[in-house]
């Protein structure tokens, strides 16, 4: 398995692009299967979680094709059984289940187990799809959801923690394509999911609403191929601004949408580090006494828990007592004892990360448990002193375009151990 290795003590400066985001990217592939006809999506990022979705498609019985980051997918006929073999590897595979649910009135797909950011179940999803009058079984592992008409109606996609993402798109996908209107209450909110909509819309769909927490979806009865331009990756973009913030001297992020990042943003101002936009670039400038945050993760429009683990080696090496509190995915500290091994002094409280301030961290052997915490190891890494080794970095290849060539463009001094 590969590992990296972070050389600590180097400064980052310059200029890095920020790649597609993978969060938009994922579902829209997963919607070109609402038509048969040609679609094409620009600024997809090569990532591993993305050649799981085309291998998915393809298995699904369409025409894939893949120039640089540009994909063009046809989907003339269609199978409604995804593989365990591939779905196994990606959560995020479930959301071909609204499309096929909208096109063929069936889909079959593994259900996700449970994964180490805690237990991730999709009963908000089945939810959605009962109140299009779809049926759900699970048998075998797979969760099988059919209907013989699908009927627009109105659901709340509130669970106890939230509003659901993929949730949400996967019932808007079906809905597009279901007699009548329906109503998502409780709505996610976040850009991917205004992405996807953009893109349904871009297809036919009449979809209204979409970023605010009700979402208006007119039935059609058929979608048309549509060209698209993924949004960029603001996880990645805050995870760069972090990276700035930790090691930086002054760092400028191109092909952003600043708005997407406002919390984020926030958070590093509070903290003391100033920010400037111009149009799609944003510039944060180093500064040698970052102060203390308090931090919450909450969907869409706060702070993502996303950038959480990030946070959390940002504040490592930040004078006094912070904290941040997870909402979202309320076990997803994994991170938590692999930065306590090199140094931090971090205490969990449920579900409040207590970080007090250390002068230094040391470079150690850590192992990546998660895509987003596997990043936060990383940029740990660049302050640590001596040699920071990273392994699984599986996990960092799902997410992050080109991390380590990316972070050395700017300064750092990463290498990649193929196994
Ligand atoms: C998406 C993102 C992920 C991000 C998360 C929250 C993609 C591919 N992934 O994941 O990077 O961390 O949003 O911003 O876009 N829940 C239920 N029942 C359900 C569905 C979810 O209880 O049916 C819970 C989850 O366990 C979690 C919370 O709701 O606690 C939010 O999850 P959700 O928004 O669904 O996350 P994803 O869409 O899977």
């Amino acid at each position: 398995m590969d590992k990296i290795l972070v050389h600590g003590g180097h400064s980052l400066s310059g200029v890095v692009k920020i790649s597609g985001s993978k969060n938009s990217a994922l579902p829209i592939l997963a919607a070109t299967l609402l038509t048969k006809e040609p679609c094409v999506i620009h600024h997809v990022p090569d990532l591993s979680d993305i050649h799981y979705m085309l291998q998915i498609l393809s298995h699904l019985g369409a025409q894939v094709e893949r120039a640089s980051g540009t994909v063009t997918v046809q989907a003339e006929k269609i199978r409604t059984i995804a593989p365990y073999d591939i779905v196994r590897k990606m959560r995020a595979s479930v959301c071909v289940l609204g499309p096929l649910l909208g096109r063929e009135k069936e889909a079959t797909v593994s259900l996700p187990g449970g994964c180490v950011i805690g237990d991730r179940p999709i009963d908000l999803h089945l939810k959605g799809f009962e109140a299009l009058n779809a049926a759900h079984r699970v048998e075998q592992g797979n969760v099988k959801v059919f209907a013989g008409q699908l009927r627009g109606s109105k659901v709340s996609l509130r669970g106890s923690l939230g509003p659901t993402v993929l949730g949400t798109d996967n019932v808007m996908m079906a809905a597009t394509l279901a007699d009548g209107v329906t109503v998502i209450e409780d709505a996610a909110a976040e850009p991917e999911v205004v992405d996807l909509a953009n893109f349904l819309n871009k297809m036919g769909a009449k979809i209204t609403g979409a970023g605010t927490p009700t979402i208006v979806i007119e039935g059609v009865k058929e979608l048309h191929g549509a060209t698209h331009e993924v949004i960029p990756d603001r996880i990645e973009a805050g995870t760069f601004l972090v990276a700035a913030a930790i090691a930086g001297r002054e760092v400028t992020l191109r092909r952003v949408q600043p708005q997407h990042l406002d919390t984020v943003i926030s958070a590093l101002n509070e903290s003391g580090f100033k920010t400037s936009t111009a149009g799609s670039a944003l510039t944060l400038h180093g500064n040698g006494a970052p102060k203390a945050l308090n931090l919450t993760t909450e969907p869409y429009p706060g702070f993502p828990t996303d950038m959480q683990a990030q946070m959390c080696a940002l504040l490592s090496r930040t004078g006094g007592l912070s904290s941040i509190s997870e909402t979202v995915f309320p076990q997803r500290f994994m991170h938590v004892s692999e930065l306590k091994r090199m140094g931090a002094d971090i205490e969990l409280k449920g579900s409040t990360a207590l970080i007090k301030g250390v002068e230094k961290l040391s470079g150690a052997p850590v192992m990546a448990s998660d895509l987003r915490a596997s990043a936060a190891l990383v940029l740990a890494g660049l302050k640590a002193d001596g040699v920071t080794e990273v392994n699984r970095v599986y996990h960092i290849d799902r997410g992050y375009e080109s991390i380590d060539e990316k972070l050395n463009g700017l300064g750092a001094q990463i290498e990649r151990v193929k196994a």
